[in-house]
């Protein structure tokens, strides 16, 4: 009697799949603009970000940063709003669902960190519903009322303001 078990051979692994390439980072031009709107729409509606003006993000395009993926489309932006000469914030910061998980967010701000320490930064936060997020990187969990100027300048036009649920961070350069 034969037996089947006894002749079978392992199958060989199947190659895996090609690995999708990296998006690539770089300042963001104004020709990202309407890429960028895109890109946060979705995230402004579930609130994970405020909704910024195509004026405000032309007027700030040098504080952001892009991931561009292959075929051109920004797939990631991150901000970097300077506050004084010690204290900036990492802003706008949003990566397409389909490329999340890859460690686009993680590049995206440690681009923003390189930049905070070359210009003489001393402290950069984060106001989040993803504080995990940023304490993988290195942020810790801080009290919100020690960013008086961020409170002024976006809490108060923030239509959550009175059941905000975000934390802050901040990482000390
Ligand atoms: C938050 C966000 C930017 C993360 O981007 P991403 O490209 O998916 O994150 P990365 O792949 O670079 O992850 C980096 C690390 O953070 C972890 N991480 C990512 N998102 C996380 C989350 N929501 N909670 C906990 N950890 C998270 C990853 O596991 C990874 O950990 P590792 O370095 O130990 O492997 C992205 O999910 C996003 O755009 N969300 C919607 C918009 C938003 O919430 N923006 C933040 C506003 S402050």
């Amino acid at each position: 009697m034969t037996s089947l078990s006894l002749n079978a051979r392992p199958l060989p692994t199947p190659p895996a799949p090609p690995a999708q390439p990296q998006p690539s980072l770089r300042p963001a031009v104004l020709s990202d603009v309407a890429g960028m709107e895109n890109l946060m729409a979705p995230f402004v509606t579930s609130g994970d970000l405020l909704p910024r003006s195509n004026y405000d993000l032309c007027r700030h395009i040098k504080e952001y940063v892009v991931a561009e993926g292959q075929d051109g489309a920004i797939v990631g932006t991150a901000s970097l709003k300077i506050y004084s000469t010690e204290l900036a914030e990492v802003a706008g910061l949003a990566v397409r669902d389909d490329q999340q998980g890859r460690g686009v967010g993680k590049a995206l701000v440690q681009s923003l960190l390189v930049d905070a320490r070359a210009v003489g930064l001393k402290v950069v936060f984060g106001l989040t519903r993803k504080p995990l997020f940023f304490i993988r990187l290195g942020f810790q969990v801080v009290e919100k009322e020690q960013f008086p100027l961020k409170v002024w300048a976006d809490c108060a036009r923030c239509p959550r303001q009175h059941a905000c649920d975000e934390v802050a961070v901040a990482l000390t350069l």
